[in-house]
């Protein structure tokens, strides 16, 4: 356990999923207070991407309880989970490509945020400003860099100004300049909101940077978990997700 699950916001118990045969996910539980950043790696196919769908209402687990902030959410589909302080990137970014990259923002901020248009207008341009976004408010989406649209992504998950953001593989295919920004951005927003991160990252120095606790799923359990430094030197992690390949 990273933090008490009486004072957690996210916090995850005895979560199982299959698909058909295939055991996804084995009983796994952790829990972790605000203003935390945690790292999720493992091998291909340990469930991860499975364990973020489960948190985030894609998917109902077979078993176990998913609690956001002592409140069970099990059940609760994405859109209240978003409304309830749950946001999600995602491994490809998902972006409205034929938007200007200021509409991907001023859209849902005014249904989300159910905001005035002049204070959406004012809010969309802030959060692209923190991003590093201003000089292509203008531009479609489409006209953005892989890396570019993670950044707008990320703005774009800001917009409920969520108390939970999930992550999955933010830096895969990024350039170093885009990657030092998307980190900036998620420690400030850390700073500034208490905002949590579980992001999930085969980039295991960039997490190990960053992260103030990890967790390591190994076949659908939880290998290891505590501080990034002894969860990679743990030697099941090693065994079972580093040493190979
Ligand atoms: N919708 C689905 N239907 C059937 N099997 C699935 C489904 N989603 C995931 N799985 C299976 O569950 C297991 C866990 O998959 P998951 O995508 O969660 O792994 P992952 O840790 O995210 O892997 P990667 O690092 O490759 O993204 C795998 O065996 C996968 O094939
Ligand atoms: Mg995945």
């Amino acid at each position: 356990m990273l933090s008490e699950a009486s004072d957690a916001l996210l916090s995850v118990d005895a979560i199982a999923k299959r698909f058909g045969g295939v055991v996804a996910l084995g009983g796994v539980s952790f829990a972790f207070g605000s203003s935390a950043i945690v790292g999720l790696i493992g091998p291909n196919g340990s469930g991860k991407t499975t364990l973020l769908n489960i948190i985030n209402g894609v998917y109902a687990p077979d078993s176990g309880d998913i609690r956001i902030n002592g409140a069970t959410t099990v059940g609760w589909r994405p859109s209240a989970l978003a409304t309830g302080g749950v946001s999600r990137t995602f491994q490809t970014a998902r972006v409205f490509q034929t938007l200007t990259v200021r509409q991907n923002l001023f859209i849902p901020l005014l249904h989300h945020g159910r905001m005035a248009r002049s204070a959406a207008a004012r809010r969309a341009d802030e959060l692209l400003a923190f991003v590093g976004l201003a000089d292509f408010a203008d531009h479609t989406a489409s006209e953005l860099s892989g890396g570019q649209q993670r950044l707008l992504e990320f703005a774009r998950a800001l917009v409920t100004r969520p108390r939970l953001v999930l992550m999955d593989e933010p830096f895969a295919g990024v350039h170093p300049t885009i990657k030092g920004q998307l980190i900036r951005c998620i420690r400030e927003t850390v700073g500034r909101e208490s905002t949590s991160f579980l992001i999930v990252s085969h980039e295991v120095p960039d997490l190990v940077r960053i992260a103030d606790f990890m967790l390591c799923l190994v076949e659908g359990k939880v290998a290891a978990s505590g501080t990034p430094a002894a969860v990679v030197r743990d030697e099941t992690v090693v065994e079972g997700y580093l040493g190979r390949g």
